[in-house]
């Protein structure tokens, strides 16, 4: 048994005014073209024609947008034409995130990232707009705080939250609002601020929002200066351990300005659901929640209209006007119909929108866009999980929501490129463990064609670590449910709504009632779950669920099923295998969880007492039809929770990929059976054929989804072996030999048909001479925002990966741009992950770099002592 349950825009209007709705779908045309662009590239030099998950895809980019409100290279606000966009380093956030995806996109909405000041610790009456904040530091939003910090033995936050410390900090920004809005509601809207937030504008607190991960609306009109200066302060405050892993502090998602008519789309105001769907037509139900601020009722009239992905209208109604009182909301629904519908699936994401339009006494006060798809699912307890009436079984991660080196700020092409690996990896369902994600994340798992598990608490009423939610969970869990589920209800990939993770007090059936209704009263189209700890949930609150989900423990699967036949079973996290990137321990066959120098081994053979091996817990759900799927923890290593070990280690370990975004040997195991249709792979483990004693018998194993795959030792065939069909139901998902260590190289054939049709090598490598930079894109957007990753491989005089290698190297940039950090994926490192230096770990580190909104050529130049030096150019694009 697991002991105790847990371990421990329109901005600027600069240019032409485009519909919102385009900004989003040609923000989303990128992005869907961009990930089925996504695909294996090699992942290191020495692994000759070695499939890996880097494409040099595509990105989010933000062309679409930058070209209607690009950057305005003002210095700030002005009272003529809106807020300021451009950022205290001169950069602005533009494109894709300028776009307001999930309250409306409405062409008054202002993304208000830039030109915030801020102080780390407490500030006596820095809400009053007098206070003097001329001492404070520049920054934009999203800002995580504690991704500077150094690493500290001594943090309260514990081997759990990464021993990184949080504190107090707060934000402040000042703006003029046009004297054009007076009249109109005005709102600043978080999409996530960490945590325990107290907000003020112009000295009065207008928010308090304890829940760092939710998103929130603070309406300020009765406290504007309407062609006046503003001021904006936040206090957060992130008392450590607040969390069981490293949650970051700060604003860390977008912020927005939103300016809107007293009648409108109240917030989160729409609800689009698709009941009745075939080939030739689909019903598609529009309930709009309209909201009267205005001092007298008003006669109101919704009409809506469909568009399909290109814009084209394809449905449209209007409703009989409708009369709502002054100071209230009322639901308006409507029923429209689209003919040959093209469905959402996950190889053909189609993503349709709506066009609300509010309209009083014939005039339109507000247009509110809603995104949203069409396509079916079910859970059955006998046949698992089918989307749009085919059966699928759930490949699921569970992901944390830090983007490692980048702390906890959300990224929009940090998010994307992680999902395009995950994809090439064969996951087709995320878990956002164990909090309510930022809205990107969903609106690129729509439009990339993955599903989710929306979940809303690690916690109830009883805490897991001293200053966690449970503080605030009595007070504020409906409030922070409603809001999660009204926010996230139109999104095609979200198929489940969880109540909450191990949930110590699992038994409280009022609470776990509590939240089934406040989501159902948002929601009733999609199942509620629970993550639980123990074997049997039947002693809990699983009979009041949909869905059962089950954390660990296959081996009660059949017994689940068999005394309770009518559940529908999935696997809410499974295996916890640990394992480092490029670090080999032996014997294979033995489970060898912690070693003197803090890492784990690669060949899956390294599990907590609660887990199980990859292919182990794989087999269990694969095996077994009326298990729906698993999530395994986790997709990519996230900082905190470094099971099996504590200081110095300070990230985990659990992750196929880590946290530099580099695959671990596990990373190709789902790729052949997860992918089994995809690509033809091969992959050999280890990755290392370098630290071996020459005759040492060293395993050597294969992870294909071909036919079969024959190994050669400098040239010399070690034998063929086939692919097992079916290993779920016996035998093994690996193949496997053993071969006496010689130097030089050992390649893999892999074969489909008789025809070879994959390859891998790994060859021996001489001592370091020479660092290699492989970026992943080497043009990127001019937006100040857009992402270069750059691997940086420490090689050897042939050009060989010299995988142990863990010379310090420096980096430098040239030309517009900036690192925005910098790691290696090495759980015990304690090198800063904002600095402009990393050792290598396995041979490999990370650089990312970031655009400017200057086009033009950024170098970034690579140097470790007597290794010969490299530089890359990254064009900047406008
Ligand atoms: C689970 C828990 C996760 C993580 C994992 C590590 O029980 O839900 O949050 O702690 O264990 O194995």
């Amino acid at each position: 048994m697991k002991a105790n349950g847990w371990k421990p825009a329109p901005v600027r209007g600069r240019g032409p005014i485009r519909h919102p709705f385009l900004l989003i779908a040609g923000a989303l045309a990128t992005a869907c073209s961009s990930a089925s662009s996504a695909g294996p590239t090699g992942d290191g030099s020495n692994r000759g024609d070695a499939t890996g998950p880097e494409a040099g895809g595509g990105q989010l980019t933000d062309s679409s947008a930058s070209s209607i409100d690009g950057p305005s290279g003002d210095d700030g606000p002005s009272a003529d034409d809106g807020p300021g966009q451009a950022g205290a380093d001169g950069r602005a956030a533009v494109g894709a995130q300028n776009v307001n995806s999930y309250d409306g996109a409405r062409p008054t909405t202002v993304l208000f990232d830039a030109s915030w000041k801020f102080h780390l610790g407490d500030a006596t009456g820095a809400q009053a707009t007098t206070f003097d904040d001329s001492s404070w530091t520049s920054v934009d939003v999203p800002h995580d705080w504690s991704i500077s910090l150094p690493f500290n033995q001594g943090s309260a936050a514990g081997a759990g939250g990464g021993y990184i410390d949080g504190g107090v900090g707060w934000y402040r920004k000042t703006f003029t609002l046009p004297s054009s809005s007076q009249g109109q509601r005005v709102f600043i809207q978080f999409d996530g601020a960490y945590m325990d937030s107290i907000v003020w504008m112009n000295g009065t607190q207008i928010c308090a929002r304890p829940y760092g991960y939710i998103s929130y609306e603070c309406d300020f009109t009765s406290v504007a200066s309407f062609g006046g200066s503003n001021v904006l302060a936040v206090r957060l405050n992130n008392q450590v351990p607040s969390s069981r892993w490293y949650s970051g502090s700060g604003i860390q998602r977008h912020v927005w300005l939103k300016t809107a008519n007293p009648v409108r789309v109240a917030y989160t105001g729409t609800r689009v659901t698709t009941p009745a769907i075939t080939a030739s037509s689909a019903t598609v139900n529009v309930m709009t929640t309209v909201q009267n601020d205005g001092a007298s009722a008003q006669s109101v009239t919704v009409a809506s209209s469909i568009l399909d992905a290109s814009g084209g209208q394809v449905a449209r109604g209007s409703a009989t006007p409708t009369t709502i009182a002054a100071g209230s909301m009322s639901d308006v629904t409507q029923t429209l119909t689209v003919t040959t519908p093209r469905i959402w699936s996950l190889s053909s994401p189609t993503m349709y929108s709506v066009i609300t339009t509010v309209s009083v006494s014939g005039a339109v006060v507000d247009t509110y866009t809603t995104l949203f798809g069409i396509r079916s699912f079910a859970f059955d307890a006998n046949t698992g999980f089918s989307l749009n009436g085919q059966s699928l079984k759930l490949h699921g991660t569970c992901n944390h929501n830090d983007l490692g080196a980048l702390g906890s700020v959300v990224h929009s092409r940090a998010l994307e490129k992680r999902l395009q690996m995950l994809k090439s990896m064969g996951v087709n369902a995320l878990r956002t463990s164990h909090n309510p994600p930022p809205p990107e994340l969903l609106t690129i798992a729509d439009t990339m064609g993955f599903l989710v598990m929306d979940e809303a608490f690690d916690t109830w009423d009883q805490s897991k670590v001293q200053f966690d939610y449970a503080r605030f969970f009595n007070k504020w869990s409906t409030t922070d449910i409603s809001d999660m589920v009204a926010r996230d209800r139109n999104h095609p990939s979200v198929i489940i709504w969880s109540i909450g993770n191990e949930i110590s007090d699992n038994g409280n059936h009022t609470i776990a009632q509590s939240l089934i209704s406040a989501v159902k009263k948002q929601d009733d189209t999609r199942p509620i779950t629970q993550a639980f700890a123990v074997a049997n949930p039947d002693t809990g609150t699983a009979q009041l669920e949909d869905i059962i989900g089950d954390n660990y423990f296959p081996w009660t699967y059949d017994n689940q099923h068999s005394s309770h036949p009518t559940w529908k079973l999935f696997a809410s996290e499974s295996s916890s295998a640990v394992r480092s990137r490029g670090v080999y321990k032996l014997p294979v066959t033995q489970n060898i969880l912690t070693s003197s120098d803090n890492q784990c081994s690669s060949y899956d053979n390294s599990w907590p007492s609660w887990g199980n091996s990859s292919e182990s817990s794989w087999q269990s759900v694969d095996s077994r039809g009326f298990i729906a799927g698993e999530f395994i923890w986790t997709g990519f290593d996230y900082i905190g929770e470094p099971t099996p070990y504590g200081w110095p280690s300070k990230s985990s370990y659990f992750g196929a990929i880590d946290t530099a975004g580099f695959p671990k040997d596990i990373f190709y195991f789902y790729q052949s059976r997860w992918n089994h249709d995809g690509p033809t792979m091969v992959h050999i483990v280890p990755m290392d054929w370098t630290s071996w004693m020459a005759g040492q018998q060293v395993p050597v194993w294969a992870y294909s989804n071909a036919d079969s795959v024959e190994l050669f030792l400098n040239g010399q065939s070690l034998g063929a072996k086939m692919v097992d069909a079916n290993p779920s139901h016996s035998g093994s998902a690996h193949l496997e030999w053993t071969v006496p260590f010689a130097t030089g190289t050992l390649q893999a054939k892999a074969t489909k048909n008789g025809m070879v049709v994959a390859t891998d090598a790994v060859q021996t490598a001489g001592p370091p001479a020479a660092l290699a930079l492989k970026p992943d894109r080497t043009t990127i957007m001019a937006d100040g925002n857009d992402l270069s990753y750059v691997e940086v491989d420490v090689v050897d005089a042939k050009g060989f990966l010299t995988p142990q290698a863990s010379n310090t190297i420096a980096f430098s940039v040239a030309g517009p741009g900036a690192i925005a950090g910098v790691d290696n994926g090495n759980p015990i490192s304690h090198e800063s992950y904002q600095g402009a230096m990393r050792s290598a770990f396995s041979g490999k580190a990370l650089v990312i770099v970031r655009s400017t909104l200057v086009p033009g050529t950024i170098t970034l130049r690579a140097t470790s002592g007597s290794l010969t030096a490299a530089s890359v150019d990254i064009a900047t694009s406008p």
